[in-house]
């Protein structure tokens, strides 16, 4: 997979030199690459940002800079070499990600709530770019332009406010690398925690059997796998109807 990010701080994005993302990148499972928005403008000032039409706070990103940086990655990209006509027939209905057209993640609060299902299509893309908006957003026209060439996605890690697309990149990064075969060692993981079935992950334990006064449920000490299995499922279903009863399938 290749994955581009674009950002006016790209320093934000060092943390993807780190962990299980850094290995993958090391191994060649992942090829990552960091861009600064500032350098795809023309001015003197480097500017990349302008006041809004129609009045209102903030300023608003510049619709120039984003096409000529979204337009380097495509040629850089492993799609370089692809027919140069704009990909708009080909993508799988619904999903919002064609084998061979590059997926454009703009996080956003005004997007569609990423969630693990999300990160298992993406995880399937061969190129992500990431665009990663500050102040009042990017300029409409940006997301309209690359319709033609991407598979745009404005995508939300959740209903609150952040400064900026970049925390909200490294969260969907991070979430959607982990599910690319071979970068993490025991897949198994994958498929026992929290949304893997839609439900929240049971409570783990480990050694001492007995600490500050707390005891691990005897029923993990007893070796009955089938028992053990049960207690597991009973807790995930009660921590979620505690904590997430919206996950609960309805009860008709
Ligand atoms: N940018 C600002 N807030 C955001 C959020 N909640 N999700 C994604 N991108 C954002």
């Amino acid at each position: 997979m290749r994955i581009d990010v674009i950002s006016i701080f790209p320093d934000y994005l060092a943390a993807l030199d780190l962990s299980l993302i850094g290995k993958a990148r090391a191994a060649g499972l992942l090829d990552l690459a960091v861009h600064d928005l500032r350098d795809f403008t023309t001015d003197r000032h480097r500017t990349v940002d302008d006041t809004p039409y129609g009045g209102g706070a903030g300023m608003v990103m510049k619709p120039e800079p984003w096409a000529q940086a979204l337009t380097a990655v495509l040629d850089v990209g492993p799609d370089a070499d692809a027919d140069d006509a704009p990909l708009s027939e080909d993508a799988v209905p619904g999903s919002g990600v064609a084998a061979d057209r590059p997926v454009l993640v703009i996080p956003s609060p005004a997007g569609e709530v990423f969630r693990q299902a999300t990160a298992h299509e993406l995880a399937e893309a061969d190129h992500l770019v990431f665009a990663c908006g500050r102040y009042e957003g990017i300029d409409e026209r940006v997301a309209e332009w690359a319709a033609d060439r991407f598979a745009v996605r404005p995508l939300s890690i959740g209903d609150y406010v952040l400064n900026g697309g970049e925390v909200a990149t490294l969260a969907m990064i991070e979430a959607i690398v982990r599910l690319i075969p071979g970068v993490i060692g025991n897949p198994g993981s994958l498929t026992e925690e929290s949304h893997a079935d839609g439900l929240l992950e049971y409570p783990m334990y480990t050694k001492p059997a007995s600490w500050r006064g707390r005891d691990v449920p005897d029923v993990l000490l007893s070796g009955d796998h089938g028992r053990i299995a049960r207690w597991r499922r009973e807790e995930q279903l009660a921590r979620t109807a505690a904590r997430r009863p919206d996950l609960l399938p309805p009860v008709c």
